[in-house]
């Protein structure tokens, strides 16, 4: 097969396989990954074809809706890659990437945390899916899934919490945003990612502006 025959079988499988997938890991969300994963390539030194295919995987089964499995994902990916004969190094980057993309503490211990432009690119694209107003719309989706509270003016973010504790938090979904999403910004790797982010999350600080005081009744 081709690189574009490759990425065009993986856009059908993972378009297959995310049928009826919750609304902020769906189809789109891959999609909008996959293309700010391709301009943010753009101005990198990547593997192209790692990359597009890094993006399209990176969330094929998430371990939040896989009963906190981790191993779901790398697995899928990789199974998916051996049948339609990718180069084995190509595989084990992705699974890498797919691993890697969001902190795990069990990487640790087996010896599996990894780094690559590659895997820097694609963490950029799926951070930026997750402020501005995509971001925003997300959020609040997912909160609405796990039944959380919009806002509690009573419940204070907390900015201490381990990546453990956050995983198992029921906070309301404002809370996310000041432990979470406003810290993206600063957490970006290229400068294209940078750049993106910044307008993104201005726009997130005039939402949260405009939710205080329409809450406060200054509106
Ligand atoms: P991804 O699965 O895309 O790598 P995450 O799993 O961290 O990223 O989050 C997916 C989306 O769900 C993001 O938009 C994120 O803001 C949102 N999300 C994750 N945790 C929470 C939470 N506790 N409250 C609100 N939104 C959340
Ligand atoms: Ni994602």
């Amino acid at each position: 097969m081709t690189n574009i025959e490759i990425v065009d079988t993986t856009i059908n499988f993972v378009k297959e396989s995310l049928k009826g997938a919750e609304g902020g890991h769906d189809w789109f969300h891959i999609e909008r990954v996959f293309n700010n994963a391709k301009l943010i390539a753009k101005s990198e030194q990547v593997d192209d074809l790692v990359v597009n295919l890094g993006a399209l995987l990176h969330d094929i089964a998430d371990a939040k809706f896989h009963d906190g499995d981790e191993t779901v994902g790398p697995r899928m990916a990789s199974e998916f890659l051996n049948s339609i004969a990718v180069d084995q190094k190509i595989i084990e980057h992705v699974v890498l990437i797919i691993e890697n993309i969001s902190f795990k503490s069990s990487l640790e211990k087996k010896g599996r945390r990894f780094n690559s432009p590659e895997l820097q690119v694609v963490q950029d694209a799926d951070r930026l899916d997750a402020i501005g107003a995509i971001g925003i719309a997300r959020a609040f989706n997912y909160g609405g899934f796990k039944n959380r509270e919009l806002f509690n003016p009573d419940i204070q973010p907390n900015l201490n919490m381990s990546k453990d504790e956050y995983k198992k938090s029921t906070a309301p979904t404002i809370n996310h945003f000041y432990e979470k999403l406003l810290l993206l910004k600063e957490k970006m790797n290229t400068i294209t990612g940078k750049k993106l982010a910044e307008n993104r999350h201005q726009y997130m600080l005039g939402y949260l502006d405009q939710f205080n005081q329409e809450w406060n009744g200054f509106l």
